[in-house]
Parts: C-alpha cells; structure tokens; sequence
C-alpha cells in the first residue's frame, strides 16, 4: 500500500507512486584538504586584495590539495564518511556516480578508481560531467536506477581539484575556486522520507562562457596548447553570474511548484556556493529569508560539482537539517548546466 502523502505536497513523480519505493539520502560526508589558501596569500600572488574578494565574492579563504592528492583521493575520503553515516559496507554499494571536471585523468573513469579503492567490488561505476551541477545530476541519475529497482544502494560523488585547472596568474579567476569532495548515499527506504523532485537543463548555445579548452578532441594537448593556456579555465564573469540568477531561480521555481509547496516551508536552501552575491539576488528573488540559505564558501569558494555536496553534508553534521525538513538543492555550472533537488530529509 502507498503512503500518504505528507499534507501540502503534490508528489509529481515517483516517490509515493512505486508501491512505496522510495529514494533516500541516508549517509552524507565530506573532505576539504588541509591546506588552506588565504585572501592574504592571494594578495602575494595576483593583483587583488582580500576587500575585492571579499566584497565582489564573500569568499575568505579555499582549501587546496597536496601535489599528491588527486581527485580520487579527496572522493574517497568523503565517500567512507556518507558509508559510515549510511550504516553501508562497500560490498553492499550496486553503483557509484562521480560528477567532476577535474578527473584523476581523461580515461579510466575516476569512480571506477574510487570502485577499487572503497573495495566496492559488486558496484558498477562511471563519471559524469556536468560541472557545478553534477551532483544534482548524479542524484536525479542515482535515484532512476533505484526507483526502477535496478539498484538499492547508489554512492554520488562530487570531487574536484580545481586547482590544477586554475591559471594562477589570472586574477578574475583564481580567486574563485577551491578543492573538495562531497558524497551521498542513496538507498530505497519503503515508506520513508526522500528525494521528491530534481530538476535539470542545460545550454548549450552559451557553452562558451565557461570552459577549459584543451586537451579534448577538439584541442589535443599540445606544446603550444599549453604556452597559449588553454587547459585552463576560463570564464566570461558578468554573463555567468547573470546566467547564473537566471538558471537557479528557474529550477528553484520549478521544483516549488512540481512539489506544491511555498518557499517559505523550506527549512534549508543549500545554493551552489559560487559568489555571496548570486546567492542573494537567488534569494531575494525567491523571497528566501536569509535563514533559510545555508552558505559556506567564505571558507571552501567555489569548488564545483563538489559544492552543494560539502555543504550538504557540513549543514547535516552541524544540526542546521533536521529529520522531517524540506531542503531545497539549487546549481549552476558550465554547459551550461543548472538544477534543483527538493528532499524531505
Ligand atoms: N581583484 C581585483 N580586481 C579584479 C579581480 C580581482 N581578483 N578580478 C577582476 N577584477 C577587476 C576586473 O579586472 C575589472 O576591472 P576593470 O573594470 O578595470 O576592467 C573589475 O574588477 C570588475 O570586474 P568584473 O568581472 O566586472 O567583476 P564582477 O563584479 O562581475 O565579479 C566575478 C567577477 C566574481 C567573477 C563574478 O562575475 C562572478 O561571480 N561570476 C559568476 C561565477 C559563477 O557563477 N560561476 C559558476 C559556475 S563555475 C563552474 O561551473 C566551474
């Protein structure tokens, strides 16, 4: 028999409609590398000062990996976290998603080397690549495969090293980014809470206003490639952040009304954490509160498909999402790419 639905929502897709089949966050972890890169520091390096930063992002501070931490390292580590919080054994995770642009290298996938290193030895595993926005769209992917009883338990993963893509000579850019990884774990719990909805688009026309030219296809690494740094990112600010509010205000709208419920009923907004100031003109057009916005990137910036998974998992551990909360996951990144996730914690 289904559940009822709780008062005031319109489940439009699956969760109260699979004979009770649900998709649930159960675990949730994270890792940021030790060392930590200060505005200050960045005053050293470029032609900036911490009251830029400070006041054009709301960015303090970025963790940065080891030269000998690559991706996978960063994954692992906030993956045994989500594991552990999960109750989950590696043996017991049927598939793993890692969503990154900064894989380990082009090929084999990252998760497959996550696969081995967890010791998930029954898990299928593949990378997608949706930059910032990855890891809603790791979660949507995650929960088809559990909702068609494909799989029980899925592992999402966003881990990023950003740092080896940023030109740290360029000061439009190298301020913004951080490393991290944040990991989830998705499990069919039968009359339980759970994801309700995810959202996701893209664009393709307006790819250029973010993106790592070389070493694909299209621009094989090369002597020149590199003098003429092209495997680095490089991002047209103004348009992205109009794009941005844009994008994130549209899929936060939609998951609202998918679900039926008024934004003030959401306990959390965990916005892709990308410049204070796009979170608040999100928030102002959503009519948030600025309670209701959970931010962390004065201390990680803008770390990618890893972001809102950090923050996920930083909001849980600290009391601030409670069993029985809406929580609503919005994102944004190159593609461009944009989401929202709306979950019953
Ligand atoms: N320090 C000092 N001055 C700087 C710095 C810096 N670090 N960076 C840029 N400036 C200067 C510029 O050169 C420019 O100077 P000029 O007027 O003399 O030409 C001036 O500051 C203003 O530059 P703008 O680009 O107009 O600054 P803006 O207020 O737009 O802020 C920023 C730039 C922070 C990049 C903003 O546009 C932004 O956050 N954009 C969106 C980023 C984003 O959302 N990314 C999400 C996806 S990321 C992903 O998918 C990997």
């Amino acid at each position: 028999m289904n559940p009822t639905p709780p008062a005031g929502f319109r489940n439009p897709r699956a969760q109260y409609d699979f004979k009770g089949r649900t998709c649930s966050i159960t675990g949730v972890g994270s890792y940021l590398p030790q060392r930590v890169l200060t505005n200050a520091e960045l005053e050293k390096m470029v032609d900036t000062t911490d009251e830029w930063i400070t006041t054009r992002t709301g960015i303090r501070e970025r963790h940065l990996a080891a030269a000998d931490e690559s991706t996978s390292d960063l994954a692992c580590q906030a993956a045994r976290r989500a594991l552990e919080m999960a109750g989950v054994t590696p043996e017991q995770v049927d598939l793993i998603i890692v969503a990154t642009i900064t894989p380990d290298m082009p090929f084999p996938a990252t998760a497959c080397l996550i696969q081995h290193r967890l010791g998930a030895r029954r898990a299928a595993a593949f990378d997608l690549e949706a930059a910032c926005s990855g890891f809603i769209y790791g979660l949507e992917i995650g929960q088809q495969f559990i909702m068609s009883r494909t799989y029980d338990t899925v592992l999402v993963i966003g881990a990023e090293k950003l740092s080896t893509i940023t030109d740290w000579r360029d000061r439009n850019t190298c301020v913004l980014f951080g490393d991290g990884a944040g990991a989830a774990v998705l499990q069919n719990r039968p009359h339980s809470h759970g994801l309700l909805t995810v959202c996701m688009g893209a664009d393709g026309a307006k790819a250029g206003l973010l993106s790592m030219p070389g070493g694909g296809s299209r621009c094989p690494a090369t002597a020149e490639s590199v003098a003429a740094g092209k495997h680095f990112l490089r991002m047209e600010g103004k348009e992205t952040f109009k794009n941005a509010v844009q994008a994130m205000c549209t899929a936060a709208e939609e998951s609202l009304r998918r679900c039926e419920i008024d934004i003030a009923r959401v306990a959390c907004i965990i916005p892709h954490q990308a410049n204070r100031r796009i979170i608040e003109a999100v928030r102002e057009r959503l009519g948030a509160t600025p309670e209701q916005m959970f931010v962390n990137l004065d201390r990680c910036g803008n770390t990618s498909a890893a972001s809102v998974a950090i923050a996920l998992d930083e909001a849980v551990r600290c009391g601030r999402i409670r069993r029985g909360d809406l929580i609503l996951l919005v994102v944004f990144g190159a593609g461009l790419t944009w989401g929202a996730a709306m979950i019953e914690w």
